[in-house]
């Protein structure tokens, strides 16, 4: 294969602010990279140190074991249990008493949890859950809205023993029913509803569709949170709020080998079956903690929110494990970001009093195309961290973000990962690290990660190639549920055995900063140049009319691929020839005449999952004037989709 062409230039470069610098755990650049140093050459001292911050039933005795590879075993030995690590340790300290969770409903009810409260509920929903047989390696799935008793639900199974299986709010009957099977779950905790843009999702009725002829759940524990009605099967279905409170507040954790799975979580990828990623208690713990303590440089009286749901990696690593191992307080809010006006975000913020906020570059832009004014109409003086997630975010993205919503002052920790790597693998840290918009920066502790070609040699600065980590993490996963073939197969086989590859294309520049391209599976050829699409999208977005793009090849039999280009024009830009000429022209002026759009199509919406990431497979039938015949089932709104195609008809 030869080297992906980066052609984006960006420049910029912020260093930590002085004050932020002054209190930041790790504020300088040295001691970083003498910790990372160290974090690679002397692993088992490394994460020995920093496993022994975690409360252990019984001590481990040996810290990595590579002898089955590429499956690693952590902190070999070890006892210990995820929910006495976030909650119970706590208890015998100053944040027994500290708020926990604070929990924001989408009407605009507010709950919170202190530590020792949160205890009291995990408890007795996990002796709720005793009661009906859930016992330790029995799976769970979970189907719920973002309410506090989904975090408990999550801790209640692992205090238990249990493995959750927690399936995204939005997913469908179908998305349940093959996911209970696949993981062979013998309970559901769900709700009658959660609350949606002003309307209840009726979430135990999707459950209920989704069970319909399977019989290895027994019991179907229902969180009653929007009183709608609900069918009832008296043998099957438990009112989890009234078993909890008729059950004890005290209960004894499981000591759960370091080895035992957690949960699994499923990832669609771009084809065939879903894969129950596999996450086990100690690693996954030792790299949430230790991420979330730096990257998100807690203080104690930091108010914490993280914008995920907790259906997706990012809320079980960044929600729930990681900010409450650390004993910080996590914002957790219901319902949707624009509900009931575009200003709710920082509507929260002003009101919580948030000063570290992590979300997606989907809403950032988002919030971008809704207007500034939704967000400088609220105090945002709380702030001082800004994290991103999930997709790569274009420079300009970023200096929004950095400008209109942190107003200048607080850093921005692009942080890349993914549900197999279980927590923040590149990023810079905030104090010690200047940080360049578009870049994750550098690799986390422990994170051996570098830019190789299709053999495996290590590319030099700026040369674009395949993303690979080349050591065992403590986060990493461990398989995939009942499939250790697949396991091999997707993430090791590409480098023979070497590395791990989950399928992403990147380049290191001059100071060894990594800038994310996406996912090799998306890389366009342009008469034999090999481009990545978030390059050319980022050029787009770049000009003041854009505030989304997505780029895909399209065959031509002259360039082999041309490029395609689906536009979201900013309010107020008249879509047609004359704007997609300009559109072009000003790409061929930041990236080169050979990157300029063969075709630019103008959508209201593009088609993304129901995580916010763009779908440029379905795309690529789209701007080829196919019929789309793939799977669709994961998209967010299929009639963005049919929209578009119609158009090109
Ligand atoms: C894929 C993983 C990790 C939690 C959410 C997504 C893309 C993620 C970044 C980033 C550029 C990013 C990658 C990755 N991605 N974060 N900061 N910059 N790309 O988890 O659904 O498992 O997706 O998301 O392509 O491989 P996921």
């Amino acid at each position: 294969m030869s080297e992906i062409e980066s052609v984006l230039h960006e420049n910029r470069s912020f260093e930590p602010p002085t004050a932020f610098r002054e209190t930041a755990s790790i504020n300088d650049l040295e001691t970083y990279r003498e910790m990372h140093r160290r974090s690679i050459e002397e692993p088992e001292d490394f994460w020995g140190e920093v496993a022994r911050e975690l409360p252990w039933i019984e001590p481990f005795e040996s810290v990595l074991d590579w002898s089955e590879k590429p499956v690693a075993k952590w902190f070999g030995g070890g006892k210990l249990n995820a929910s006495a690590v976030c909650l119970d340790q706590h208890l015998t300290t100053e944040r027994r008493d500290k708020v926990a969770i604070l929990f924001e409903g989408e009407p605009g009810d507010v709950k919170s949890y202190t530590y020792a409260e949160a205890h009291a509920e995990v408890c007795r929903m996990a002796n709720a859950l005793a009661e009906r047989g859930v016992k330790r390696g029995d799976r769970v799935a979970i189907y719920m809205p973002m309410i506090p008793e989904l975090a408990f639900a999550l801790l209640a199974c692992a205090r238990l023993g249990a493995i959750h299986s927690v399936i995204f709010g939005g997913f469908s009957a179908t998305a349940i029913r093959d996911r209970v099977a696949d993981g062979g779950c013998t309970a559901v905790i769900t709700a009658d509803g959660g609350w949606r843009r002003g309307k209840v999702l009726e979430l135990k009725k999707v459950v209920d569709e989704a069970l319909a002829g399977i019989d290895s759940v027994h019991t179907v524990f229902v969180v009653k949170r929007t009183n709608n009605e609900v069918a009832w099967d008296e043998r099957r279905d438990v009112d989890l709020l009234a078993a909890m409170a008729g059950a004890s507040a005290e209960r004894a954790p499981e000591a759960m080998d370091a080895e035992d799975t957690l949960f699994l979580l499923y990832t669609s990828g771009s084809t065939g079956k879903p894969k129950g990623i596999r996450h086990t208690t100690g690693g996954y713990l030792v790299g949430t903690y230790l991420t979330s303590k730096y990257v998100f440089d807690l203080k104690e009286d930091d108010v914490y929110w993280c914008t995920a749901d907790i259906g997706w990696i990012t809320g079980h690593s960044y929600i729930v494990y990681g900010p409450l191992a650390n004993g910080a307080t996590c914002v957790m809010y219901e319902g949707a970001p624009n509900a009931p006006h575009p200003g709710r975000f920082w509507e929260l913020v002003e009101k919580h009093r948030v000063s570290v906020l992590y979300t997606a570059p989907t809403a950032i832009r988002a919030f971008m195309r809704w207007g500034d004014e939704h967000v400088t109409r609220f105090d945002r003086s709380s702030l001082r961290l800004l994290g991103t997630v999930g997709e790569p975010i274009n420079p300009k993205a970023w200096m929004w973000y950095r400008e209109v919503v942190g107003e200048g002052r607080c850093p921005i920790v692009d942080t890349w990962w993914q549900t197999e790597t279980g927590a923040i693998m590149i990023t810079p840290l905030p104090g010690a690290v200047s940080t360049k918009p578009g870049s994750a920066c550098l690799p986390f502790f422990g994170v051996d990660a570098a830019v190789v070609d299709e053999d495996g040699t290590e590319l030099g600065a700026n040369q674009g190639g395949l993303l690979c980590v080349r050591k065992p993490w403590p986060s990493m996963l461990r398989g995939i549920w009942g499939d250790d073939e697949r396991y091999r197969e997707t993430y090791w086989s590409r480098f023979g055995g070497k590395y791990y590859f989950a399928g992403d294309g990147a380049r290191r520049d001059e100071d060894g900063y990594f800038w994310i391209m996406g996912r090799v599976d998306d890389v366009l050829n342009v008469s034999g140049h090999r481009l990545s699409t978030m390059e050319i999208e980022s050029a787009l977005v770049s000009h003041p009319g854009v505030v989304e793009a997505a780029v895909v090849p399209r065959p031509d039999d002259l360039t082999g691929e041309a490029v395609a280009a689906f536009v979201t024009a900013s309010p107020g830009c008249e879509p047609g020839d004359a704007f997609a000429d300009e559109l072009r022209e000003h790409v061929a002026k930041e990236i080169g005449k050979l990157a300029r759009p063969a075709d630019i199509h103008f959508a209201d919406a593009l088609p993304k999952t129901r995580s916010g990431k763009i779908m440029r497979r379905l795309l690529r039938d789209v701007a080829a004037g196919r019929e789309v015949l793939q799977d669709t089932t994961t998209l967010e709104d299929r009639s963005v989709l049919d929209r578009l195609s119609a158009e090109g008809k």
